[in-house]
């Protein structure tokens, strides 16, 4: 069992430089963006409204593939990437490091996750999930293994929704979400995989911030799209 990793996020890793991107949608929101963070800070907020930048907030990203240099990885660190521009204190977990064991379907389908909203089964699916509901806000990241979520993202993500599914679960009822498709492959199976995506965050009552598919030809642009995407849903907290 190995512990999170923190990590500063910087840019200039997966695809992000905007250059690239230019004469676009996305190049002209994060220009837009970039204009705001250097306008001069208001001397004081509205009472309620945490100083932006003052990491007032948490952003966790789960990331499901083996592979900590790929495109699952980049798309995490692009998200992380926009939630530190916003001020928000980030986190990047990557689920292959930890030991999460599918769910055991106790007692006949159910057991303390439904009476207790808890698990019974001793790894470290307690640990990350306790980072996900300590945070503001959470990005998934999987990559599209058989047009499915991948095996860790789906063992950690079976045993999450039956501890948050309904009344016993509290913690991530109208907490944000972005969910990230990302295929590597023909890009076949995306859709599926995000819709898998969309089912978890129904039924742990999450706010969807963003669902958002990448494939090896979109990847550039989505990347842009989601750094916004995570920015932009600390801001809209803040809002
Ligand atoms: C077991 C397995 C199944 C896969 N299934 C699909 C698929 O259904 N569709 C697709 O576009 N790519 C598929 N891929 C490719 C992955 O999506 C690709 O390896 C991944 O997004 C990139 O991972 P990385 O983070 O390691 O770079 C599959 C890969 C593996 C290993």
């Amino acid at each position: 069992m190995r512990g999170a990793q923190h990590m500063d996020v910087r840019s200039g890793r997966g695809g992000l430089e905007t250059s690239a991107v230019s004469d676009t949608l996305i190049d002209t929101a994060l220009r837009r963006d970039d204009e705001q963070l250097t306008s001069p800070a208001p001397e004081t907020l509205p009472a309620g409204k945490p100083e932006a930048g003052g990491n007032d907030m948490k952003v966790v990203a789960l990331q499901g593939s083996p592979n900590d240099d790929g495109l699952t990885a980049s798309l995490a660190e692009a998200a992380l990437q926009g939630a530190a521009e916003s001020g928000a204190d980030t986190e990047l977990v990557q689920l292959t490091e930890y030991q999460i064991s599918s769910c055991g379907q106790c007692n006949n389908g159910w057991f303390k996750c439904r009476e207790e909203g808890w698990c019974v089964i001793e790894d470290d699916f307690a640990d990350i999930r306790e980072k996900i509901m300590d945070a503001d806000a959470w990005v998934l990241v999987t990559p599209v293994y058989f047009g499915d979520l991948s095996e860790c993202v789906k063992a950690f993500t079976d045993r999450l929704r039956r501890c948050n599914v309904g009344a016993k679960g509290q913690g991530l009822e109208g907490k944000p979400v972005i969910g990230v498709a990302a295929a590597g492959g023909s890009g076949r199976g995306t859709p599926t995989c995000l819709m898998a995506m969309d089912r978890l965050f129904t039924h742990v009552g999450a706010e969807i911030a963003d669902l958002i598919t990448v494939t090896r030809r979109s990847s550039e642009y989505k990347s842009a799209a989601l750094r916004v995407a995570a920015r932009q849903m600390c801001e809209q907290m803040r809002s």
